[in-house]
């Protein structure tokens, strides 16, 4: 077997030890801590996760309690941020936006070194969602957004500052459902990216900032936004059939489909798919949903290829009237949980990762002086 064919893109490696979450053990399901992931988005909230992936246990109901109100208290935006916010283009990416806001939060309240990673955690889970709405209100219509909102739900809080005005009770659950399946998973790219930058003793945000701009990718957790283009495509399910032929003839990547671990299904996947379900029922919805169920029943007979988390969570989110440009950013909100748990954990037995290359470049050469060649 070649190199190329043994390492590309470091599938099937184990790169380091973790005790976080395992990923498609035995080919299928995902468990953070031991607990498996139907099990948490059935009963769990986000912020019980939360604590779950930061703090190694469960919490009782007066820790969360406690948890839940330190996250409300650390949701205030410092001027200086509300300052950047305003002088960043209207028409910048939204990830771009809270890469900058985690960057900033760096500037105005550097890491210590006595050990405030957690705290450093709670903060930008909390602020996270401030940072997004501050510059999309903002550039809208000029109006500040209220961080001061009773709800202590990280879904609640999204949704309150995205529609101002509390959030809808059925979909906050749904959201709170797609954030805890969107936690945490293991050494995916953009978590590999955030222990790499760790793994050199930097600070927590760099390694945050890091980890966005991974995730903005659109094999990563940009597929969320490149699937709703996709369903926007096909005014019917039997057009959609054709184009997603048409594109697969053609090989082209359908965006939400596949994965690099699962081979057998996304467990997540058919969690999701249920939430969008309901939400086409409740909203009436005739178009999305039978656009999104062909296209899942093409690429099966044709590829044998399931739908990843990304698929359905457009449909849900579309249908939830989040905007597609703010699809990637509900997904850092989520996995802010997951990367800080991998930084604390990778700093805790840290290694430097530094792994080589297969050089593929000329023999060696000799130098030759400018004025020769
Ligand atoms: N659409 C069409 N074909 C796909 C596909 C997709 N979404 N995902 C994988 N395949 C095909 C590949 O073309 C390849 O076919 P081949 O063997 O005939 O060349 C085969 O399946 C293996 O795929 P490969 O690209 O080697 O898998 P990978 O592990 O490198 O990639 C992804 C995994 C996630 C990057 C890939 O499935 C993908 O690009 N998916 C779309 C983006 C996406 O949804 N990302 C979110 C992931 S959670």
């Amino acid at each position: 077997m070649s190199h190329k064919s043994l390492n590309a893109g470091l599938a099937g490696i184990n790169a380091g030890e973790t005790s976080i979450s395992t990923v498609g053990k035995e080919g299928v399901g995902l468990r953070y801590r031991g607990y498996a992931i139907e099990d948490l988005a059935q009963h769990a909230s986000f912020e019980e996760v939360c604590f779950l992936l930061l703090y190694k246990t469960l919490p009782d109901k007066g820790k969360l309690c406690e948890f839940r109100e330190r996250l409300r208290e650390k949701r205030y935006l410092p001027t200086d941020i509300k300052t950047i916010l305003q002088h960043l283009p209207a028409n910048s990416h939204p990830m771009d936006v809270l890469r900058t806001g985690v960057s900033v939060l760096g500037c105005l309240e550097p890491e210590t070194y006595n050990n405030n990673q957690n705290e450093i955690s709670e903060r930008l889970l909390a602020i996270l969602p401030s940072i997004l709405f501050y510059w999309y209100h903002y550039h809208r219509s000029g109006k500040e957004v209220i961080t001061d909102v009773k709800d202590n739900s990280l879904a609640g809080y999204f949704l309150q500052l995205l529609h101002n005005e509390p959030a809808d009770i059925n979909h906050k659950a749904i959201l709170n459902k797609s954030l805890i399946l969107y936690a945490e998973h293991e050494f995916n790219a953009s978590t590999f990216a955030a222990r790499v930058t760790a793994s050199t003793l930097s600070d927590f945000n760099s390694a945050v900032c890091a980890a966005i701009g991974t995730l903005r990718g659109p094999l990563h957790g940009g597929a969320n936004e490149a699937t709703m283009e996709l369903l926007e495509k096909f005014q019917t399910p039997d057009e959609a059939e054709k184009g997603i032929k048409d594109a697969l003839e053609k090989k082209q990547v359908i965006m939400g489909f596949g994965h690099r671990v699962y081979k057998k299904n996304d467990p997540r996947s058919p969690i999701m798919k249920q939430c969008a379900q309901t939400l086409s029922m409740t909203t009436g919805d005739s178009h999305y949903m039978p656009v999104a169920e062909n296209i899942e029943k093409v690429m099966w007979d044709k590829k044998k290829l399931f739908p990843n988390l990304d698929f359905y969570s457009a449909v849900a989110y579309h249908l939830m009237n989040i905007q597609v440009a703010l699809f990637t950013p509900v997904f850092v909100c989520s996995r802010l949980s997951g990367w800080a748990a991998h930084i604390i954990e990778q700093r805790k037995n840290n290694k430097l990762i530094r792994p080589n290359a297969y050089y593929i470049g000329p023999d060696p050469k000799n130098y030759i002086p400018i004025e020769d060649r």
